[in-house]
């Protein structure tokens, strides 16, 4: 079982720099940086995360001696601890949708951002939760803990993830990477969900067809089966917009 050690900052740049800070410092498994806001929060694909106070943003220091390759296991393992631990606090009706390769929707919003960093031998897993600010201006549909209903609080999300991903580490440590992948296909987008793959300026549009066993994202396209082991996707939502 994981056990964490919590440095709390009121503000700061980005969990991420500072785990990787301290980390590079040789801190241990289990760290984790939580600051109340960011002034400088990073998203994937070197975007922005806004992160002003009233959400969760953090990053723990994972030393789990994995070679490159299975990394992005990772990935998995920390969307399905961050849906497990934003359903404990939403009404039963509501329920998180996961979509490839990390991201945790709630009524087709994105409610949560996870951004994977290595530094060493060292991985970096910052994950931002919307509880109670959604961030504006942005150009997809959002969703906060507290906007679906749910009665979250930053400190009650934090040690709901925390003891999710304890949770998800031991499942995965014990039972292996399939164990994870089969939960997460029984929660993420149903096959034949059209999905949109951006690689860097170009964007690819097809089915979902399956995960592969080391987390690679098969779509069915026009020009035939593709095989994804990084990107962005996105999916249109029923109601309209677009889900990222
Ligand atoms: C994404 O683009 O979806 C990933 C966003 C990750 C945001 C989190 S907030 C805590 C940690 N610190 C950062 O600077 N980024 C991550």
């Amino acid at each position: 079982m994981t056990r964490y050690d919590v440095r709390h900052y009121n503000s700061i740049g980005s969990t991420n720099d500072e785990a990787v800070r301290l980390a590079n410092e040789g801190a241990p498994h289990g760290t984790v940086v939580h600051a109340d806001q960011q002034t400088v929060g990073r998203g994937r694909l070197s975007r922005r995360w806004q992160s002003p106070p009233g959400n969760l943003y953090l990053s723990i220091i994972l030393r789990l001696d994995l070679p490159p390759e299975r990394t992005t296991e990772v990935s998995f393992i920390s969307a399905l601890a961050v849906a497990d631990a934003i359903e404990t606090m939403l009404p039963k009706q509501e329920r998180t949708t996961l979509k490839w390769p990390n991201d945790v929707l709630v009524r087709d919003g994105k409610i949560s951002g996870i951004l994977l960093e290595q530094t060493g031998d060292a991985l970096i897993l910052g994950i931002g939760i919307n509880v109670l600010q959604p961030p504006g201006g942005v150009s997809y549909n959002v969703s906060t803990i507290v906007g679906c209903g749910g009665l979250g609080t930053v400190d009650g999300t934090r040690s709901a993830l925390l003891a999710a991903l304890a949770n998800w580490l031991d499942i995965w440590q014990r039972d292996g990477f399939a164990a994870v992948r089969s939960t997460w296909l029984a929660r993420a987008h149903a096959p034949g969900t059209t999905l949109r793959v951006q690689i860097g300026d170009h964007t690819i549009e097809g089915r979902f067809a399956d995960l592969a066993p080391d987390g690679a994202l098969l779509l069915d396209t026009a020009e035939g089966r593709k095989r994804y082991v990084a990107g962005d996707t996105s999916l249109s939502a029923p109601g309209g917009g677009e889900v990222r």
